[in-house]
């Protein structure tokens, strides 16, 4: 069975964003399932002189070490000021000073999510370009507007458009596994 590593890119311990992944993550059959907290990955803020000092944080491999074991990678970004959230950053900058390729081209979805309209897009368009350019296989994204009109608990996605551009996005990333 196929390994999806999921994980939403906040360390707010309501965070919008891991509700997101799991659901994502959770939504597709026949998949086997590894949900990752990013406060279990908290470093020091990153440096290069504290990189020179005392060499790349044990945490930064452990975190390569979850991606390396997954098929496929699933990331809910919470956006913060039109960006990544710090605690994404700053496992990002860590981890990305191990080896050239950060998720060996394997198959990402990207998600994002807010309380607001524009969805985390700003965030999303940030990890998209980033990574569909880094990355040579398939990178699929979406973005959920207004997260508590339109995500309720126990039902997923309630918005019958939102939902199917959803799913579209999903077997794309599943179909790439
Ligand atoms: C420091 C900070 C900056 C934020 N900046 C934005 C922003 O630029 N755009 C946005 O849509 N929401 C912004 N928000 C609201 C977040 O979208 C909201 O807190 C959301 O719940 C974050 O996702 P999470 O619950 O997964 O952590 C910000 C929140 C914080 C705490």
């Amino acid at each position: 069975m196929k390994r999806v590593l999921a994980f939403g890119a906040s360390s707010s311990k309501a965070s919008i964003n891991r509700t997101f992944a799991i659901y994502a993550a959770n939504a597709m059959e026949d998949v086997e399932v590894e949900i990752i907290d990013l406060n279990d990955f908290e470093m020091p803020i990153f440096s290069v002189d504290r990189e020179t000092e005392n060499g790349i944080h044990p945490l930064a491999h452990r975190f390569k070490e979850h991606i390396k074991a997954a098929d496929g990678i699933l990331i809910s970004f919470a956006e913060h000021n039109a960006a990544y959230s710090a605690a994404y950053k700053n496992i990002y900058d860590w981890a990305s000073r191990i080896e050239k390729s950060f998720f060996y081209d394997k198959p990402l979805c990207l998600l994002a999510t807010s309380p607001g309209a524009r969805g985390g897009s700003r965030v999303l368009d940030i990890a998209f370009n980033a990574y569909s350019f880094a990355n040579k296989n398939v990178v699929t994204r979406f973005s959920l507007p207004s997260f508590y009109e339109n995500f309720k608990e126990g039902e997923g996605i309630v918005n019958f458009e939102l939902k199917v551009g959803f799913f579209v996005e999903l077997e794309k990333f599943k179909a790439a596994l």
